[in-house]
């Protein structure tokens, strides 16, 4: 009787150890299975040969988002930082569905003036590069707003500069803009044409608004702290163009709020695969960019358009501007990351050097959107410039970059076609 219960005992107590073994493996291999270093070792965290790792912040956005998809399309490793407060998680979903592989494509939800969480994307992840688009971009914001766009511009420029200073990340591709240069007395825009002046014997800056001032500053961090070390840094200065509101604006603005709503031309066109599109927030809209008034009059959200200035001695007496696709302008970019060599900074301005009047953008517009927008000629403003436009030829000669996508039309089109299958964005 002991004998035959403790035979029975033995082979319960088996029993149990042969259960214990076999739930303590099927958990190691669930864990194996669930756990990122089964699933995709991280890939994000090692170097790997012949991969460069770009972060790029702000790559929930317009311009962010479609230099992501074009570094991945040339195979670079991306990781977006983004805190989604302008862009738009839908961008960065289509470009994880397009990019799936393991070790292409990580976005991150984070603010990039928060230097903690920063450091610790920098100590998590080994980026052989920074492509710093993320920004609050609105002229007109930025002058009832200015401490925001100092905080979110120039602060946060730095946090991100520090976090490659201490993490030996040594290559920026710094997102500017020509605000930087103010008021410029003579056209074309160069690299050299100044950013301040001596006025007696003060030093004034002379970007004009908190905007152009902010991008003013992380600009001159940047170059200060390069010249302290071997970093790469290469600056690119979009096309800006002062107070457009004063000679082309939405109807749905009364004259008294143009006065301080500052717009501005500037990119323009969006995917031509039709992946990708400008997708602001409604509220966003009234700080307007010139294609996205345009479509919104083209869908009737807004009445129309003015046009103010048809007697400037231009060819069609309306005001001349200079327009940049987005596909050249991250063309521009990734020409710029391939060129960057440490201890050079690069300063470019990316415009196409030719302008289009404003009269020659709206019938653009109409003819892109098959919309026959209400425009409204009126008397011209004081002080705009019959013509703004930059001279491209420094970022010729050393990036070999030129503007491809010059046909405003075409650029519409293709811009109107997402917006037109986006009624509501993302
Ligand atoms: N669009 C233009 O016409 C234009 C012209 C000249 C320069 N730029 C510059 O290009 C860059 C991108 O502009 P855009 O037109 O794509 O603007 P956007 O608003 O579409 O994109 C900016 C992105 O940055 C993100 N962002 C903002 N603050 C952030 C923060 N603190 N932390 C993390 N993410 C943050 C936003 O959520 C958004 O996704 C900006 O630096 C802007 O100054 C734009």
């Amino acid at each position: 009787m002991d004998f035959l219960d403790s035979r029975r005992k033995c082979s319960s107590a088996g029993k149990v150890i042969v259960v214990a073994f076999f739930i303590a493996g099927c958990v190691v291999m669930l864990r194996q299975m669930y756990s990122p270093s089964y699933t995709s070792p991280n890939l994000f965290s090692q170097h790997e040969l012949g991969v460069t790792h770009v972060l790029v912040t702000g790559g929930a956005g317009y311009i962010g988002s479609h230099a992501a998809l074009r570094l991945l399309k040339d195979s670079y490793r991306v990781t977006i930082v983004d805190n989604l407060s302008r862009g738009n998680l839908g961008a960065v979903k289509v470009l994880q569905e397009r990019f799936p592989e393991p070790g292409r494509l990580q976005f991150i939800h984070a603010d990039v003036g928060d230097a903690k969480a920063v450091n610790k994307i920098f100590a998590e992840n080994t980026f052989d590069a920074v492509m710093h688009f993320a920004a609050v971009a609105y002229v007109g914001e930025s002058t009832m707003e200015p401490l925001r766009y100092y905080h979110n511009i120039t602060s946060n420029t730095l946090v991100v500069l520090e976090a490659m200073a201490a993490h030996n990340v040594k290559t920026l591709i710094y997102s500017s803009t020509c605000a930087t240069y103010g008021e410029p007395v003579k056209m074309p825009i160069r690299e050299e044409t100044p950013q301040a002046s001596f006025c007696f014997t003060q030093l004034l800056f002379l970007p004009i608004n908190p905007y152009g001032k902010a991008k003013k500053m992380a600009e001159d961090i940047i170059i200060d702290f390069s010249n302290t070390n071997d970093m790469a840094v290469m600056i690119l200065r979009r096309v800006f163009h002062r107070n457009v509101s004063s000679f082309f604006s939405s109807s749905h603005h009364s004259d008294t709020n143009d006065a301080y709503v500052y717009r501005y031309f500037n990119v323009i066109g969006s995917d031509p695969e039709g992946r990708l599109g400008e997708a602001p927030r409604p509220e966003l809209r009234e700080h307007g960019r010139i294609s996205g008034a345009c479509f919104d009059a083209a869908r009737g959200i807004i009445p129309g358009l003015k046009v103010k200035g048809t007697d400037y001695k231009t060819a069609d007496g309306t005001c001349v501007r200079d327009y940049i696709d987005v596909t050249d302008l991250v063309d521009a970019h990734v020409k710029a990351l391939a060129h960057a060599k440490p201890r050079k900074v690069g300063i470019y301005n990316v415009g196409t050097g030719k302008g289009r009047s404003v009269k020659e953008f709206v019938d653009a517009c109409k003819k892109a959107t098959g919309v026959e927008i209400k425009v409204e000629y009126l008397d011209r403003r004081q002080g705009d410039y019959a013509e703004v436009f930059s001279d491209p030829s420094k970022i010729k000669q050393e990036l070999n970059w030129t503007a491809q996508y010059t046909d405003l039309q075409e650029s519409l089109k293709i811009a109107w076609k997402w917006q037109k299958s986006h009624l509501n964005g993302y």
